[in-house]
């Protein structure tokens, strides 16, 4: 199986536009060891030529021309995307559907009812992509049982409701439902090799552990280094927690969570600006190191 990480940088990117922390400012002035970050997404194939897109990012064209593996090959129009699954109806991971407008045949999206209601009322992409590709939208199962896409018989994905939030956009962003958000293992059949995504992770409930200690890699939610980050950027008041994202220290946080998983490649995915394991001479990216835990980067692609 090939993974390939289209973005992971959280909503917004690294730099932001309009951000002026001590990231995003050492970054633009070149005074830090760090790469910029396009926003949240990945693709994964197993035979290197169809691919599942995971989230459909604001960055997409550029993401998809950085990757000659899945420009179009046969015909006047084509792509090596085969199929997109959604993780959540957050705008970093949707917003990118409206770039895919030009499809010549509807977009295969795979997604929980209650993301397709987001996308069809608080931010009604699937109701605009009518008047163009249009959408065959697959309801995703919330319990872990599996489901195959057609035009990619080599990959199983299991998908399971998270604890994270709805965009503040969707009717029920105060009132979580199951499959606001998922995880997704995905399993390549002829191999038995395991991937885990989950880029809005907010707590470890049970069927999360047993998802991690039984894949060969992870890549998961790596928003946040400290609860109170957002607050002491001086940028707003809000906690990882409130954003439906668990932070990497503290004695409840990601590292100590993986240190449980001893078998599986770990990285994290969906870094956001504020995250100092942004820089990578940084105490707290040698932390991660120490600790076995790598931090994704834009073009990075794993085999396994
Ligand atoms: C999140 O993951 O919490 C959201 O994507 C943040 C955002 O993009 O506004
Ligand atoms: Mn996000
Ligand atoms: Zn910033």
């Amino acid at each position: 199986m090939k993974v390939r990480v289209l973005g992971a940088g959280a909503g917004g990117g690294f730099p932001q536009w309009n951000c002026n922390c001590h990231n995003c400012s050492r970054l633009r002035r070149g005074e830090v060891k760090t790469r910029s970050r396009t926003q949240s997404s990945i693709a994964v194939s197993s035979d290197n030529e169809n691919w599942v897109l995971f989230n459909a990012s604001p960055d997409i064209r550029t993401q998809l021309e950085a990757f000659p593996a899945i420009h179009p090959r046969h015909g006047i129009r084509d792509s090596g995307i085969k199929a997109i699954i959604l993780i959540d109806s957050q705008i970093d991971h949707t917003t990118g559907l409206l770039m895919l407008r030009e499809s010549t045949r509807p977009l295969e999206i795979y997604c929980s009812e209650m993301v397709k209601q987001d996308l069809s009322t608080g931010f009604p992409v699937f109701k605009m992509l009518e008047h163009y590709c249009g959408v065959n939208h697959h309801a995703t199962p919330l319990d872990g049982s599996a489901f195959t896409i057609p035009e990619i018989p080599d990959l199983k994905f299991h998908t399971h409701s998270l604890k994270s939030k709805a965009p503040p956009y969707s009717p029920h962003r105060h009132d979580p439902h199951e499959g606001d958000n998922i995880g997704v293992i995905v399993e390549q059949i002829s191999s038995g090799k395991k991937l885990y995504y989950a880029p809005g992770l907010g707590e470890i409930e049970p069927h999360v552990s047993e998802a991690m200690r039984q894949v060969d890699c992870l890549l998961v939610d790596g928003t946040f280094w400290q609860e109170d980050e957002m607050g002491r950027a001086g940028i707003c008041d809000k906690l990882a927690r409130d954003m439906g994202h668990l932070p990497q220290s503290g004695p409840d946080g990601m590292i100590e969570v993986l240190k449980n998983v001893s078998r599986a490649r770990k990285f994290l995915i969906h870094i956001n600006n504020t995250n100092p394991i942004l820089d990578e001479d940084s105490p707290e990216r040698k932390a991660l190191t120490a600790a076995g835990i790598d931090v994704a980067h834009d073009g990075l692609e794993i085999d396994l």
